[in-house]
């Protein structure tokens, strides 16, 4: 076996995973956040690790599995969480989180500090989420901390740290703090530099799938797992999910509703210029990067109107009959703004709309009209990958949003793409074990290793008239940004 450990933001999950590639495991725990104050987002880095030894220790329990039998373990991590270390690899302070919104006025001073270089060598926008406005913030509001901090790493290397005892991290992690040379692949001298940082500040880089160690022998007590365990790095976990959905040539897409929405597309080099529109990161596949834009409110958007208008119902018994309203909702236009966008605007003020309100709408209508406008808010991350030049024929769709028939051809009719629906779809843990399965020589490739653990379901075709209407709306879509935009300033 092999195990993929998945930390997310409200849990870790935990997957054991056997050399055919089906799961016979998996355990979960949960930890708290803490928002202190409003757009404060932050957590207890002992919770991780707490958290991951029990459910490791869980996984073992409840498979039955021989801790000889497990091989290696790699991991998949909430991204850009900052961890400041001190000389003893001690946390300073807690970490603050991705969905952390506090560091507003550092992004603007990286913009100003590092002009053109931003976008040339991080290939990124400087974005609250990110990790080195978080530490510009650590410096200037809690110097004292910032004084103890020797180094930094992210959330799962961290964990991987206090179970190997080894500090490293990982390319497609690495690429979310704004100081990487995301094409270059190295720490970037002129970003750190800019903001006097030293480069013993930033850990080893590796590849997600490069061996890292074996457990420390207290870690191997812990968890029962044996001290030979080999574990691998792992990686950031929307190029874990990438991995897991198997976006691992050049062609594919990856579609992922869950309560943000991804769009995600394999880049097999670093060519593409999308001029910072979208993030642009290295893959868990070595060499390799993607392209990436994101819906901040897409389930969340659907799961608002549930508890707003349909509480205590399922989604199914909400959207009973949303596929007989033919598409467009007979011209009930929903923008899914509801907690400001980040792809194409990064806007955290805009707040989202219905319009073209009808006296024969239903809430049957509102519902449709909220996941047509969460696919085309999806869709505008697609057309900007279009507009410079990529191919977007086949879009693997994962989430919550793969879990419905009628948002999967909704997706294809608005995409005007394939749609592949996956058997038994694990997410970004999967990927994980894929990285600890090719480093265990399991398998050749990562490639190769997808041909036998990602199984796709069924395909889903556009419909000719219903993307012809979709065509049509979108463009009014389009418009609904510029003309709401002043509704909250
Ligand atoms: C990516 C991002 C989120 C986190 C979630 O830029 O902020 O998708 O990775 O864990």
């Amino acid at each position: 076996y092999v195990i993929g450990v998945d930390l997310g933001t409200s849990a870790v999950k935990t997957l054991l995973v056997g050399q055919d590639g089906v799961v016979r495991a998996e355990a979960t725990r949960e930890y708290p956040l803490y928002h202190d104050k409003a757009g404060w987002s932050e957590q207890d880095p002992e919770d991780w690790v707490v958290g991951t030894i029990d459910a490791l220790r869980d996984l073992l329990a409840s498979s039955g599995a021989n801790p000889e039998d497990v091989e290696g373990v790699s991991f998949s991590g909430q991204m850009h969480g900052l961890v400041l270390l001190d000389a003893q690899s001690k946390p300073v302070r807690r970490a603050i989180l991705w969905n952390d919104t506090r560091t507003t006025e550092q992004c603007r001073e990286i913009e100003r500090t590092l002009g053109d270089k931003l976008l040339s060598v991080t290939r990124n926008p400087a974005l609250e989420g990110f990790t080195l406005p978080k530490i510009l913030w650590v410096k200037q509001h809690e110097p004292d901390s910032f004084a103890r901090a020797e180094s930094f790493v992210l959330p799962k290397d961290y964990v991987r740290l206090r179970l190997t005892g080894e500090k490293h991290m990982d390319l497609s992690d690495a690429a979310g703090t704004l100081m990487l040379d995301v094409a270059g692949r190295e720490w970037s001298a002129d970003v750190l530099d800019a903001f006097a940082l030293t480069s013993g500040f930033c850990p080893p880089l590796v590849e997600a799938g490069a061996y890292v160690g074996e457990l420390t022998a207290e870690a191997a007590l812990a968890t029962g797992l044996r001290q030979q365990t080999k574990v691998f790095a792992g990686g950031a976990d929307n190029a874990c999910g990438a991995i897991g959905a198997g976006i691992l040539s050049p062609g594919l897409t990856l579609c992922s509703i869950g309560t943000s929405g991804v769009v995600l597309t394999y880049e097999e080099d670093a060519s593409a210029d999308y001029r910072g529109k979208v993030h642009f990161f290295n893959h868990g596949k070595a060499g390799a990067f993607y392209a990436m834009g994101v819906t901040l409110a897409a389930g969340y958007s659907l799961s608002w109107f549930r508890n707003a208008f349909a509480k205590g119902e399922t989604y199914d018994a909400m959207l009973q009959g949303a596929e007989l309203i033919p598409a467009g909702a007979n011209g009930l236009l929903f923008t899914p703004y509801i907690v400001g966008e980040r792809t194409p605007h990064a806007d955290a003020q805009i707040r989202g709309s219905f319009v073209g309100v009808d006296g024969s709408h239903t809430r049957t209508h509102f519902a449709r009209a909220v996941m047509e406008g969460i696919t085309f808010s999806l869709n505008e991350s697609i057309e900007l990958f279009r507009a410079a030049g990529k191919q977007v024929d086949q879009v693997v769709s994962i989430g919550g949003g793969a879990k419905n028939p009628l948002w999967l051809q909704m997706q294809a009719d608005i995409f005007k793409a394939d749609v592949v629906a996956l058997e038994n779809e694990q997410g970004p843990g999967l990927g994980a074990a894929m990285l600890a399965a090719v480093g265990c020589g399991w398998f050749p490739s990562l490639d190769a290793c997808g041909a036998t653990f990602v199984k796709h379901a069924r395909v889903y075709r556009p419909n000719e008239e219903a993307s012809a209407r979709y065509g049509q709306l979108f463009e009014i879509y389009r418009q609904v940004y510029a003309q709401t935009a002043d509704l909250n300033r």
